[in-house]
C-alpha cells in the first residue's frame, strides 16, 4: 500500500485546477511578468465571469429577494480611528512562529503546515516561540511626504456596514430585524498564502451584517437560520453536499468580535477547508462605536449582530474543484448554469460554409444581448465541444444543413453531450427556461 498515493492524488486535483485556470483564463497568477506578488492573482476573462455570477447570485438571494436586507458598498479605506474601536488594532493578529534552520515564517495554530516544513530538514527543527502577528495592511495617504496619514486596508469589508448602521436606519424604512449585504475586497497580510488562491493578502468577500434584538432566544434563532439558508444556498448552486459540512469553533480560536461562530466547510484536496463563517458579534461591534438603536415605541437598545461571512475566491476555487469532472475522453466543469462564465456557444457546422456561417453569426448576434454567448468557428465541430466543456458552457448550438432547411439547430448539453434539435425562433426562451430551474 502506498501511503503517499492520497497526498499525490490531492496534488495533482490541484494541479489540474490550477493549470485550467490558467490555460482557460480562469485565474493567473498576479504581476506575473515580474516574477509574481505572493498571495495575489489576477482573474481572467472566464474568473471574471465565474466570480461576477457568484457575485450575483449572492445579491439576488440576500438582497434583491428579500425585503428584510438592504445592500451597501462602504469604502475600502476608513478613518484609522474604525480599526482601533473594532478591536483589529489590538487583537487581529494570527500566531507567528519562525523556523531556526531557514528562517521561514509559519502559523502556529497551523499544525499540519508546520510538520510538512518539518520533514523539509534532515536535522532538527527548532522553532522562535509563537508572537502575536497583526494581520492589518498598512497603507499611507497623503500629498506630502511628512503629513502623510497611516491608515489600513479594512481587514473585512464588514466595520463599513457598522459604521453606516445609522445612515442606514435614518435613509431607509428597515426595521430590527434587518440586515446590511455587502460585497468588496478586504487584505490581510497573512503569514503563509497558499493552497491557491485560498489564503491570498487580497481577497473578496460577501457579508450579511443581520441586527436582531438583543437577546441570546432571538439571537440564537436567527444564527440557526441563517446557518440553514447558506448552506442550502451552496447545495442550490450545485455543489456536492457530501462535501459540505459546518464546523463549530472551539472557545479558544473564536474571532475577538465573536459569542459563537460555526463555519461552513468544504472537503478540499488539501482538507476540509473553512469557506463561509457564520458568526453571533452580540453587541460587540456597534457598542464599540458607540452606536444604538431606539425602536417604534421609544425603547432604547444596542441590536446584536448575526453575520455570515462568505469568501469569493473561496466559493470560486471550491466550485471549480466541485465541477471538475473528466472521463478519459473529455474534460469538463460541470459548473451550475447560473455560474458558468458563457452560458451559450454557437458554431456553424462548417468553417468554410458561407451560409451556415451567416446563419450561426445570425443566431449569435441575437442571443449576445441576452446571454454570456461565445462564439467558435475554428477546427472541427469535436474539438470545439470539448474548448467548451472545459469552460463550462452548458450548451452548444451548431448551425447544419438542416438548419437552412426547417430552421432548427442542435443544442448539446455539456454533462451527458446529448443532443436535442430546437427551432431557432425558440432558443431564447429555451436557455432563459433551462437557466429559470
Ligand atoms: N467579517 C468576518 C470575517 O471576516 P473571517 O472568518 O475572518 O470572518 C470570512 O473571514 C471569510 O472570508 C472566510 O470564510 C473566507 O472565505 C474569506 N477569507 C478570509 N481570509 C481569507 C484569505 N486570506 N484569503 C481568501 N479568503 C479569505
Amino acid at each position: 500500500m502506498d501511503e503517499n498515493l492520497p497526498v499525490r492524488q490531492a496534488q495533482s486535483e490541484m494541479e489540474k485546477i490550477v493549470a485550467l485556470s490558467k490555460r482557460r483564463g480562469f485565474i493567473y497568477p498576479g504581476s506575473e511578468i515580474y516574477g509574481g506578488l505572493t498571495g495575489t492573482w489576477d482573474y481572467g476573462p472566464l474568473g471574471t465571469e465565474l466570480k461576477n455570477n457568484i457575485k450575483k447570485e449572492w445579491w439576488r438571494s440576500i438582497v434583491q429577494n428579500r425585503d428584510d436586507v438592504v445592500g451597501i458598498d462602504a469604502a475600502i479605506m476608513m478613518n484609522p480611528i474604525v480599526w482601533e474601536k473594532s478591536g483589529h488594532v489590538s487583537a487581529f493578529s494570527d500566531p507567528l512562529i519562525e523556523c531556526k534552520i531557514c528562517h521561514q515564517r509559519f502559523r502556529a495554530d497551523k499544525k499540519e503546515e508546520i510538520l510538512s516544513h518539518e520533514k523539509t530538514h534532515k536535522e532538527k527543527t527548532q522553532w522562535t516561540e509563537p508572537r502575536k502577528f497583526n494581520l492589518l495592511v498598512k497603507t499611507y495617504l497623503g500629498t506630502i511626504e511628512e503629513d502623510k496619514q497611516e491608515l489600513f486596508l479594512r481587514g473585512e469589508i464588514t466595520q463599513g456596514a457598522f459604521v453606516n448602521f445609522e445612515n442606514v436606519v435614518s435613509s431607509t424604512r428597515v426595521k430590527i430585524p434587518f440586515g446590511i449585504g455587502q460585497i468588496g475586497k478586504a487584505f490581510r497580510n497573512e503569514i503563509t498564502p497558499g493552497n491557491f488562491t485560498y489564503r491570498s493578502r487580497e481577497f473578496e468577500q460577501m457579508e450579511l451584517e443581520f441586527f436582531v434584538r438583543p437577546e441570546d432566544t432571538d439571537a440564537n434563532k436567527w444564527f440557526e437560520y441563517w446557518k440553514r439558508e447558506r448552506l442550502d444556498w451552496y447545495k442550490s448552486l450545485g455543489m456536492n453536499p457530501d462535501k459540505l459540512r459546518f464546523r463549530k469553533h472551539e472557545d479558544t480560536e473564536r474571532a475577538h468580535y465573536a459569542k459563537s461562530a460555526e463555519d461552513i466547510e468544504y472537503e478540499a484536496p488539501f482538507g476540509w477547508s473553512e469557506f463561509e463563517g457564520i458568526h453571533n458579534r452580540g453587541d460587540y461591534d456597534l457598542k464599540a462605536h458607540g452606536l444604538g438603536y431606539t425602536d417604534e415605541d421609544g425603547g432604547k437598545f444596542v441590536p446584536w449582530v448575526i453575520e455570515t461571512s462568505g469568501g469569493v475566491d473561496r466559493s470560486a476555487l471550491f466550485f471549480l474543484l466541485d465541477a471538475y469532472k473528466e472521463d478519459g475522453k473529455r474534460v469538463w466543469l460541470s459548473l451550475h448554469p447560473r455560474l458558468a462564465p458563457f452560458k451559450v456557444a454557437v458554431f456553424p457546422l462548417l468553417g468554410n460554409k458561407k451560409e451556415l456561417i451567416d446563419k450561426a453569426r445570425k443566431i449569435y448576434d441575437e442571443l449576445k444581448p441576452h446571454f454570456m454567448t461565445a462564439w467558435d468557428d475554428r477546427g472541427n465541430i469535436g474539438k470545439r465541444y470539448l474548448s467548451q466543456d472545459e469552460a463550462g458552457t452548458p450548451w452548444c448550438v451548431t448551425v447544419d444543413f438542416q438548419s437552412l432547411d426547417d430552421g432548427t439547430v442542435t443544442v448539446r448539453n455539456r454533462d451527458n453531450a446529448e443532443q436535442e434539435r430546437v427551432k431557432i425562433d425558440e432558443l431564447e426562451p429555451y436557455f432563459k427556461s433551462k437557466l429559470a430551474e
